[in-house]
């Protein structure tokens, strides 16, 4: 019989230039990065690009984050500035991506950046995807590897769950370490989160000592994750509640409620980090069981608290 997951190969020496070579080719990767699994495409190449698109179902207004191996490799695509230098040498490589200003003769697809005239940099900390960059010598657009405004992938399975044989690699690097999108922050004018991340406001304040707001309701779509539905199962679902029916799934944090059949608890310790290593497996899961309705309990809106509830608030849309 054949192998399910044919395309789901491990980490070593040859799969790891298999999957250069695939990039080269502007064929598509699923590939693990420290928050979620991501579609990597050549973030030079509009062939890639459109791929990425197509096959994500995502709207063109939406841009593609750019993955690069270091900041010297920045040097022709962006214009840098000191907020930038200062944060990058404090939490790079890692999950924070700065919105910053294109140059104009980057090199960059048009189509990934959606034809604005700001791109969205990373430096992801996972080791694979390091050494695919290194090796590759290009930058590479990844964005979750998922259907658009469906749950992103935390796993190699995740990512075959998602789009099957219609990408021919996907490289298994475990599951991600944090569980939750990077924190997406605009260094171009005014200093704003567009996405909060596990990396807090407080922790960027203590870098750059200014004000950051979080952009609430965007009047033009910036960050089109903020504003419509995303990361959702596609089962309503409702959030601050108290308990929920046997036939309601019921998302829980803490040790308050009892267990049941229908209990999915976020962490048993009321641990945020936890939680959000935990959300989308059990989003991911309570869909496999069919429920028709999630209820969810308050989450404590601190720390990485923050971003959980984001998602939430999306997922819920
Ligand atoms: O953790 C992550 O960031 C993951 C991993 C795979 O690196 N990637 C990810 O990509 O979450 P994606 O495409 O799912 O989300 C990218 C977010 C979107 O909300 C998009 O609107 C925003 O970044 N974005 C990209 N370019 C932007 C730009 N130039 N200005 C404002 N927002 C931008
Ligand atoms: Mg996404």
């Amino acid at each position: 019989m054949k192998n399910i997951y044919s395309n789901i190969f491990k980490v070593n020496n040859k799969n790891l230039s298999n999957a250069v070579k695939y990039l080269k080719k502007n064929e598509l990767v699923g590939v693990p990065t420290e928050t979620v699994y991501g579609l990597a495409g050549n973030a030079y190449s509009d062939i890639s690009i459109k791929k990425i698109f197509n096959l994500k179902k995502r709207p063109k207004k939406n841009p593609l984050i750019i993955h690069y191996y270091n900041k010297k490799d920045l040097i022709n695509d962006v214009e840098v500035n000191q907020k930038f230098l200062k944060l990058y040498k404090h939490f790079c490589p890692g999950p924070l991506t700065f919105i910053l200003k294109k140059k104009p003769f980057s090199k960059i697809s048009n189509i990934a950046t959606s034809k604005l005239n700001t791109v969205a940099v990373r430096f992801p900390g996972n080791k694979t995807i390091r050494r695919v960059l290194r090796e590759l010598k290009l930058p590479l657009a990844i964005p979750s590897a998922n259907k658009s405004s469906g749950i992103s992938p935390i796993k190699a399975k995740d990512v075959y769950e998602e789009f099957g044989m219609k990408i021919k690699f996907i490289l298994d690097g475990g599951s991600s370490k944090i569980g939750i999108e990077s924190t997406v922050l605009d260094l171009t004018k005014k200093l704003k989160i567009l996405r909060p991340g596990f990396i807090g406001v407080s922790e960027i304040k203590k870098i750059i000592k200014s004000n950051i707001p979080l952009v609430k309701n965007q009047k033009i779509i910036r960050s089109p994750g903020l504003l419509k539905k995303h990361y959702s199962p596609g089962i309503p679902m409702k959030l601050n509640q108290t308990s929920a029916k046997p036939t309601c799934a019921f998302i829980i944090f803490g040790k308050k409620y009892k267990k049941n059949k229908n209990t999915f608890n976020l962490s048993r310790s009321a641990n945020l980090d936890e939680a959000a290593r935990n959300l989308y497996t059990i989003l991911r899961s309570i869909k496999k069981k069919k429920y028709k309705k999630i209820h969810v309990v308050k989450i404590p809106n601190i720390g990485l608290g923050i971003a959980i509830n984001d998602r939430l608030k999306h997922a819920a849309y």
